[in-house]
């Protein structure tokens, strides 16, 4: 989502934060800007579109100075434009801003000010402004503004007659600050910036930046001691190698990220989460798994895997709806959150709202120098390597391989496996699952021709029973957010309580089926599907459908327990050839954001 970068030092301002949003671009964003402070002046070159827009402005605009502050901005208060785009600047105050004011409406009343945009933003900075006017100084600025409002944000303030400063203050969303090219700066994601050593700014603390050092200060402006941190080189920096889409790339890259996520889990042969007790797994009677989009469907497989190996049912919530559920929880429950980026706004405040209830908060998490890595007090770290391609394909496949690890550490401390049966099982995922998760190039070219024949497909239906009734939802999340196809997940035998009366002739249904036990009900309802128009793609077990007249997409699975790793890279790529098919971009698909850092 929108991403803010911040410089002061030695060196020209604009190559640092130019290049940070750069970094920060596959977040996903609808317009940018820049400014940059020079002898009192501010300068701001903002353009609508990608950064090459911009890019393209500043060339003309020659901008000079050692001092400024860049945004990439994912509109939430007002459409696409490049007045609504950051930085916003009233009087002397110039500011970019992520997150939402939530009461911006009572914040612009608070100050005489002629709007331009339709922002939150610009209303925060009319107040920071209106402050800075009556006691010209920019911290007490910064701390009697943030008293006001009401929401998240993380902002960096300059003020014209402050040369060579920026202020950097943070509520809810990410934001870091430290050594960097000669100077200082700030970014809202540590990889963005070339750091030596960074500061995490926690809620409420504000920094001071010039170009000389940085100052902390507490939410009432008392100075403040932070700790200095090392970037870690986790994450290589983003690069395509060779793939004409990071998507592609992420896809390819499943069976080897899959198995560093097991062998990072499992020693001698058995689960193993260093740092976390097996009593919380013993402890759990019930299974709590919170997330977002992909990450609440991986939530959904392991409920099912759950059930099946220990018994033991679960609650799977969406962190939107759960953080306003009212749940009550106390000190023996454990929560665990699936997140990829370990950003997401939502879940983040469910970790929060678990932990001030006491209960135990485990992340299933991909990206190490996260919050949620930071704010939990368990982490299970999936080992997918920096995900850039805004749909999610391979961190997905190492949260499910972690699930199952978490599921079989249960069904081990609990005693409904034995310690031979936990390890058969374990083997069985890193030798053969890894092996299964591989597209072949007949894969390939199966799907992509199965992809053509389906192009103009405008409504997609997945169905499956059992297990592949949960795969189905993030299979249809997958088509809708990169190929913009209509589609929508069901079990396949709640089609006929209403679903059914929209398949007509050309309407696509894609059938998962790798259930032996279910095999013939399931065909029994893609028949019913078939029979009133539906053209049926089946993703299946090999030896399934094969006196069928459907579109084969047979995959090897050794065990049905296991599926899910043959059958996601599979319905992954489908989506992607559906995508490149239409002549779309899979990497950014429009109106998504790879982090969601707002509510
Ligand atoms: O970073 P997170 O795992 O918390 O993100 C959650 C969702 O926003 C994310 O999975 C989203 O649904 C993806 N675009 C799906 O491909």
């Amino acid at each position: 989502m929108c991403g803010i970068v911040g410089y002061t030092g030695k060196n020209e301002a604009l190559p640092v934060v130019t290049g940070g949003l750069f970094a920060l671009e596959y977040r996903g964003y609808d317009s940018s800007g820049v400014a940059v402070l020079c002898g009192g002046k501010t300068e701001i070159v903002k353009k609508t579109g990608k950064l090459e827009n911009l890019m393209a402005a500043l060339e003309k605009a020659q901008l000079k100075g050692t001092c400024g502050i860049g945004h990439t901005r994912w509109a939430t208060h007002g459409e696409v434009t490049e007045t609504n785009a950051h930085p916003h600047t009233v009087g002397k105050t110039v500011l970019v801003h992520n997150g939402i004011i939530e009461n911006y409406v009572s914040v612009g009343k608070m100050t005489n000010t002629d709007f331009k945009s339709t922002t939150d933003t610009e209303r925060a900075c009319a107040l920071f402004n209106e402050l800075y006017e009556r006691c010209g100084d920019g911290l007490q600025t910064i701390t009697s503004a943030c008293r006001e409002f009401v929401g998240s944000y993380a902002f960096l303030v300059m003020f014209k007659d402050e040369p060579d400063i920026f202020y950097a203050v943070r509520n809810g969303c990410p934001l870091v600050v430290g050594t960097a090219d000669g100077g200082f700066a700030a970014c809202s994601d540590v990889a963005a910036c070339d750091f030596g050593e960074y500061y995490k700014l926690s809620d409420g603390d504000v920094a001071k930046v010039t170009k000389d050092g940085i100052s902390f200060f507490d939410k009432d402006g008392a100075p403040i001691s932070k700790e200095a941190l090392t970037p870690k080189k986790s994450f290589s920096a983003p690069d395509k190698c060779g793939f004409p889409h990071y998507m592609l790339k992420e896809m390819e890259e499943i069976p080897t990220v899959l198995k560093n996520t097991l062998e990072a889990h499992i020693k001698d042969g058995l689960p193993y989460f260093e740092g976390v007790e097996d009593e919380i797994f013993k402890n759990m009677n019930r299974l709590r798994i919170v997330g977002c989009g992909t990450a609440y469907h991986a939530g959904l497989v392991c409920e099912h895997i759950s059930r099946r190996l220990t018994g033991i049912e679960g609650d799977i919530y969406i962190a939107s709806e759960y953080r306003y559920s009212g749940h009550k929880l106390n000190k023996d429950d454990a929560v665990i959150f699936i997140t990829q980026s370990g950003e997401t706004a939502d879940t983040l405040a469910c970790i929060r709202m678990c932990r001030a209830q006491g209960a135990y908060t485990l992340g299933v998490v991909n990206v190490p120098t996260s919050t949620a890595v930071e704010e939990c007090d368990g982490v299970i770290l999936t080992h997918a390597g920096s995900e850039i391609a805004v749909a999610s394909t391979k961190a997905y496949v190492t949260q499910l391989a972690a699930l199952y690890l978490i599921v079989l550490k249960m069904s081990l401390v609990k005693g409904t496996l034995t310690e031979d049966e936990v390890r058969g099982l374990c083997g069985e995922l890193l030798n053969g699952v890894c092996a299964e998760s591989r597209l072949s190039d007949t894969d390939k070219i199966t799907i992509n021709r199965i992809a053509e024949k389906y192009s103009e497909c405008r409504d997609m239906f997945y169905i499956g029973r059992g297990l592949d009734s949960v795969l189905c939802s993030e299979a249809s999340l997958k088509l809708k957010e990169i190929s913009y196809v209509h589609s929508e997940a069901y079990p396949s035998g709640e089609l006929k309580h209403g679903t059914i009366s929209l398949i007509t002739e050309g309407v696509g249904v894609f059938a998962i089926l790798t259930d032996e036990r279910l095999y013939l009900k399931s065909i029994g309802n893609i028949e019913e599907a078939a029979a009133r128009g539906g053209s049926v793609i089946a993703l299946c077990k090999e030896g399934f459908c094969k006196d069928k007249n459907y579109d084969l997409i047979p995959c090897r699975i050794s065990n049905d327990l296991f599926a899910p790793f043959a059958v996601a890279p599979r319905f992954q790529y489908f989506a992607y050839c559906m995508t490149i098919i239409k002549n779309l971009d899979p990497d950014k698909p429009r109106n998504l954001a790879k982090s969601v850092t707002v509510e």
